[in-house]
């Protein structure tokens, strides 16, 4: 048995940055089920949105964040998110983070989609996620332990109160970390789909423990798909930011018309949601969807990654026109959490992507997921700092029993229902078939700890649990809003789901 006064599980942005802010008073471990780099934070191209600018307001930033989110989001938490954003860039650029600077010397604002100005602070040009994780983890790695590769697969909850993780390490031996705080920063759920700019490691893991411990978890319907997934072929290679957007590139059809002319009137830097849907219906209808660089100046400099990987496909870069469609790139739901980062279960917190915090509404804002992770770690550390502490228990025995289970389905067979029932374009008839697929693994679905499976089952049953969820929201939401498009009710209906969740309790939903 390991024990820590705080167990963070996850070590993208929210996790190190929680990690950072609690090691100097706290005992911290942090564990992850793969490599400490692996994460979404790692591949965050875009950047990071604050209202820095002397022509920018926090006002205007919260304006844009709620629009884009189509009114859905909590005024509460969504005014934290864009007031705080200011002062932690600062502690950042403190913290050794080299921000990218103009001719003057000046922070360099980049441009995204259904933002209103300029405000987008970038690293490396388009590696702004390696950029802060690296000075993050140069910081704090020396004052905390690290497990790699230990994989987390429940929750020890005992009388409503969170006490720990059972784990299992690296030779498959299962284990238990106690805590006295467990914080849970386990990121998104890209990988139930086939296309997704997502890391391998998002597979949904946090939300389904939580879920499973008794939390309450909202707004797992809202899934938002990343307009822009360079394509080779069939499949991706990758994500093209929307920041290439804001400089000036356009997205045609194959026979060079503009996709987005007359659609809305940001045209190319439409909200996420809007632009991923026409993309999504093009193709629908045989249309290839291109990406016309030729505008953008610079684009090797500016764009280093991305345009390394245009590199393997040379008449990408001859022709200016990179092939392009939708991916799973964001969950806007999550586990419902109070402002200061508490889930409903005693001593268990969740912070950034698996977080339900309701700061993105039905669709995020482009940039807004690092400002998320850096302003709701520091508010989270900060509850943790002043809570009180009790955490008596017996420590629970291990069963490695092996329950007879249902034979579980592979990972690509979850993402073709969730491609083509829980995708960009839901219906009733899909999604009731989608929930149906799931219901048959209920057994697994409910059940915990699990010893039995190895890691790779443990992760498929996440799945099932997060598909499941992801699938009942959807059905019961009879309306459009953001991320959640019904072909059979493509409006938003303000009269009856205004201001309406979907909450999620073991076994309840309402
Ligand atoms: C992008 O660079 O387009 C992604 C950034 C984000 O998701 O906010």
């Amino acid at each position: 048995m390991k024990k820590a006064d705080v167990l963070i599980v996850g070590s993208g942005l929210a996790g190190l940055m929680t990690a950072d802010y609690l090691c100097n008073d706290k005992n911290v471990i942090l564990i992850t089920k793969s490599e400490l780099n692996h994460s979404n934070s790692w591949l965050a191209q875009g950047g990071i949105a604050a209202a820095i600018n002397k022509e920018d307001h926090w006002h205007h930033h919260y304006h844009d964040t709620v629009m884009a989110g189509v009114f859905h989001n909590r005024k509460e938490t969504t005014e934290l998110l864009v007031k705080h954003g200011t002062r932690l860039i600062k502690r950042l650029i403190d913290a050794g983070v080299s921000f990218d600077k103009n001719e003057n010397n000046e922070l360099a604002l980049g441009m995204e989609g259904a933002h209103g100005k300029r405000r987008i602070l970038h690293a490396g040009g388009d590696s702004t996620g390696k950029v802060i994780v690296e000075a993050i983890m140069a910081r704090v790695l020396p004052n905390i332990t690290v497990y790699e590769n230990e994989m987390a697969y429940d929750l020890f909850v005992e009388n409503g109160v969170c006490h720990g993780v059972f784990t299992k390490d690296t030779d498959g031996n299962p284990r238990l970390f106690k805590a006295d705080h467990v914080i849970l920063a386990t990121g998104g759920v890209g990988q139930l789909y086939s296309a997704t700019s997502n890391c391998l490691e998002a597979t949904g893991d946090g939300i389904a423990m939580a879920y499973r411990a008794g939390a309450s978890l909202a707004d797992m319907e809202f899934v938002q798909f990343h307009p822009t997934l360079l394509m080779n072929g069939e499949s991706s290679c990758g994500l093209v930011s929307e920041a290439v957007r804001g400089e000036g590139a356009r997205l045609v059809t194959e026979d060079r018309v503009p996709l987005m002319t007359g659609k809305h009137p940001m045209e190319d830097l439409a909200p996420r949601d809007v632009v991923a849907r026409e993309i999504f219906q093009a193709n629908l209808a045989h249309k290839k969807v291109y990406l016309d660089i030729s505008n953008v100046c610079n684009f090797k400099v500016r764009f280093p990654s991305i345009h390394k990987m245009c590199v393997s496909t040379p008449e990408i870069l001859e022709t200016g026109l990179l092939p392009v469609q939708p991916g799973a790139h964001f969950i806007m739901g999550g586990i419902k959490v109070d402002t200061e980062g508490r889930s409903s279960v005693q001593n268990l917190y969740a912070v950034g992507e698996c977080a339900y915090t309701g700061v993105h509404g039905a669709n995020r804002l482009a940039s807004n997921s690092l400002l998320e992770a850096i302003v709701f770690a520091e508010r989270l550390s900060s509850a943790i700092l002043t809570a009180k502490t009790y955490n008596h228990c017996e420590q629970p025995p291990i069963s490695l029993s092996s329950n007879p289970t249902v034979k579980l389905p592979s990972k690509q067979e979850i993402q073709e229902v969730m491609d083509r029932y829980v995708g960009i374009n839901r219906d009733h008839n899909g999604l009731e078939k989608a929930v149906q697929w799931f219901q048959q693994f209920e057994s697994i679905i409910d059940g915990k700890n699990h010893f039995h499976l190895t890691g790779n089952e443990k992760v498929i049953s996440n799945m099932l649990t997060v598909g499941l969820l992801i699938s009942k929201a959807s059905l019961m939401r009879n309306e459009s809003r953001g991320g959640h498009f019904r072909v059979d009710y493509s409006k938003s209906n303000d009269i009856e789901w205004y201001g309406n969740r979907i909450i999620h309790r073991t076994g309840e939903m309402y």
